[in-house]
């Protein structure tokens, strides 16, 4: 989906839920939340090794179904609206000074649909030239073929994420890497390192990246 073209730079790619939105929501106790995240993420890498097709929004209710049935918490379809309409981390405002720069894209495992919604509740949509969703290719990072496909299609461009697992998945094909490091958590050994290693948005304005 082309949100607003009409220049071409360095593309940053921005992972959603985690880096530029964070995974709260009020009326749910963290410990839920994180348990929910971590039940989502497994069910779309289960998918994609079994090379089976959910769409995020689907996965991510079949995961707090699943989750709330654990906690004998009572399943309430209207928590998901509340997914869309989670906050944005206060330096997205950085955001404004990275597009006068580079072209600001989305690549995430989330639906054009939610994203879309996401983006236009914060008021950032217009910020990005693109929102690529691994719908793209029906399947989930770090599966190779979404970062080789973004890659094919838009060339020399870096992911920016808070999510090791995501930065392993984009290195392991090549493809530049910044860690924004939101939750003060080492890099696990498993994967080569990111390109980057920061904390705020505020520290990608300074770096000259190429
Ligand atoms: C995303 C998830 C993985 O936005 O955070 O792609």
């Amino acid at each position: 989906m082309i949100v607003n073209s009409d220049r071409r730079n360095l593309i940053l790619a921005f992972d959603v839920y985690g880096t530029l939105f964070q995974i709260k929501i009020p009326d749910i106790p963290e410990h839920i939340m994180n348990e929910w995240r971590q039940k989502q993420l497994e069910f779309t890498w289960r998918l994609a090794l079994m090379e089976k097709w959910l769409d995020f929004d689907e996965v991510t209710k079949i995961a707090f179904k699943y989750i709330c049935e654990k906690n004998n918490l009572n399943f309430n379809d209207s928590i998901l609206e509340e997914w869309l309409m989670l906050k944005p981390f206060d330096d997205v405002s950085e955001l404004k000074s990275l597009c006068e720069s580079y072209d600001l894209f989305i690549l995430s495992n989330g639906t054009y649909k939610s994203i879309q919604a996401l983006l236009k509740n914060s008021n950032i949509l217009d910020l990005f030239k693109k929102i690529y969703s691994v719908e793209e290719v029906r399947t989930y990072k770090p599966s190779p073929k979404v970062y080789k496909d973004f890659m094919n299609k838009h060339g020399n461009s870096y992911l920016i994420s808070s999510n090791a697992w995501d930065l392993a998945g984009a290195k392991n094909v090549g493809m530049k890497a910044i860690y924004l490091n939101r939750y003060n958590i080492p890099l696990d050994t498993l994967s080569q390192k990111p390109d980057y290693i920061v904390n705020n948005l505020k520290d990608i304005v300074r770096l000259k990246l190429t």
